[in-house]
């Protein structure tokens, strides 16, 4: 039986100040002490040092190990040097960072970022110990042509299975509908299944089915506290990532504790 995490991911985007974001993670620390699933949280990186620092505080007085880990939402590829703007691995690390969510539809769109660079970061990331979080999903007129699994399966060939398997077993992937990020729309959890299952059927043919079975699936696009619980018992979804409903303690811990 596979031993998939289950994993509630928030992606703040470009939102919260540095003390807006602080008092977000403090009260989510607080609250979310007893949860069977892994909080990861994708901030801005000023807030990464400030964040790292209030869980390892929460896990040397609360008496009770944080579940919250940090993401970062970009990292570049190369080691170091003039990128100006950029930010390195090292660096991320250097704060304690354990995620790094690679191939937002908004990063692929906003600042064309292609499979082929996708490529390269996951492969740098990896190699330097940080996990991907790595977006895929289609566009409505690509869902509309009905290729939307030739498509993410290609977003997948080209970013992902360059990969050995050992190194693809650090990767947890998010399958993010275009369509259903931002709109209030989410997939429906049959539709959300219907690709989950799709997505492990392709990585247990290039990596086998062991492989296949513990990677983590996450769904993305208007995961809210009243779909959430439908969407993650499906059961090829391992858990969301969840953007506008992340940035509020209420709905974020809403999410967490429906699985
Ligand atoms: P949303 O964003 O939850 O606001 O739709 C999800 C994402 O883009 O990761």
């Amino acid at each position: 039986m596979e031993n998939r995490l289950q994993i509630a991911a928030g992606n703040w985007k470009m939102n919260k100040t540095y003390s807006e974001g602080i008092e977000l993670v403090k009260e989510l620390i607080e609250r979310t002490k007893e949860g069977r699933a892994m909080v990861i949280l994708g901030v801005p990186f000023i807030h990464l040092k400030g964040v790292a620092d209030l869980i390892a505080s929460a896990d040397s007085t609360g008496g009770q190990t944080s579940s919250i880990k940090l993401a970062a939402q970009n990292c570049h590829y190369e080691e170091k040097g003039a990128f100006t703007g950029e930010i390195s691995v090292d660096m991320l690390l250097s704060v304690g960072t354990e995620y790094v969510i690679l191939g937002h539809s908004e990063r692929r769109e906003h600042f064309k970022e292609s499979n082929e660079i996708l490529s390269k970061k996951v492969e740098h990331a990896i190699s330097k110990g940080i996990a991907p979080i790595f977006c895929c999903g289609e566009s409505l007129r690509i869902r509309k042509a009905k290729i939307h699994v030739d498509f993410v399966s290609n977003q997948l060939n080209e970013g992902l299975f360059h990969l050995s398997k050992e190194a693809f077993s650090k990767v947890v992937i998010a399958y993010e509908p275009i369509w259903a990020i931002g709109t209030g729309e989410t997939a429906t959890p049959e539709q959300a299944q219907s690709m989950h299952k799709e997505i492990r059927t392709l990585i247990e043919r290039k990596y086998g089915k062991d492989v296949a079975q513990n990677t983590s699936i996450l769904y993305g696009g208007s995961v809210k506290p009243d779909n959430a619980k439908d969407l993650f018992s499906q059961p090829d979804v391992d858990g969301g990532l969840v953007g506008g409903a992340s940035l509020n303690a209420d709905d974020f811990v809403a999410i967490i504790n429906s699985f």
